[in-house]
């Protein structure tokens, strides 16, 4: 297994209902190391940039006014596979059909937006992603 990095989106609903600590120290329980962490409100320029290849799609305003109607805590995870491992763990998109005992199950709203926690799709994903939220100075090795 190689060892990868991932960005993981804490997002708002998660935040406001107090799941911060929870959903880390699940994350550090499956081995994943945080290595770059911050808490950010995003602004309206900050998260359409980030979500800008969904521009256009039916739910873009909705997700980028949930994006940004509270802060949101953004974290670069490190570990084994952490791309696909932290995706696993998140659970599917929609928390009405993650497994239990996902972040999504457990954390996530009664409907899509609310779904707790983005994380990178892919390592192309995963290095711009880093690259949006993080100089490669903040970035820690321990
Ligand atoms: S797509 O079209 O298949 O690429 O979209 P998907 O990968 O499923 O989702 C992309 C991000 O948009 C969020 N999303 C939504 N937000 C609000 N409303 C609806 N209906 C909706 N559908 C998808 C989804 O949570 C993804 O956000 P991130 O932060 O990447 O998880």
């Amino acid at each position: 297994m190689a060892i990868e990095r991932t960005l993981s989106i804490i997002k708002p609903n998660a935040v406001v209902e107090h799941n911060i600590g929870a959903i880390i120290h699940r994350l550090e329980q499956a081995g994943l190391k945080v290595v770059a962490m911050r808490m950010v409100k995003l602004t309206l320029e900050q998260a359409q940039g980030f979500y800008a290849e969904h521009d256009g799609k039916p739910f873009f305003e909705k997700l980028i006014n949930f994006m940004t109607s509270a802060p949101v805590v953004t974290m670069v995870l490190e570990g084994d596979s952490a791309i696909t491992a932290y995706r696993e763990i998140a659970g599917a998109t929609d928390p009405a059909e993650a497994l239990c005992g996902t972040l999504r199950s457990d954390f996530g709203g009664d409907n899509v937006t609310f779904n707790a926690v983005h994380g990178s799709d892919s390592p192309e994903s995963a290095s711009r992603e880093i690259a949006y939220f993080f100089a490669d100075s903040e970035v820690n090795t321990y």
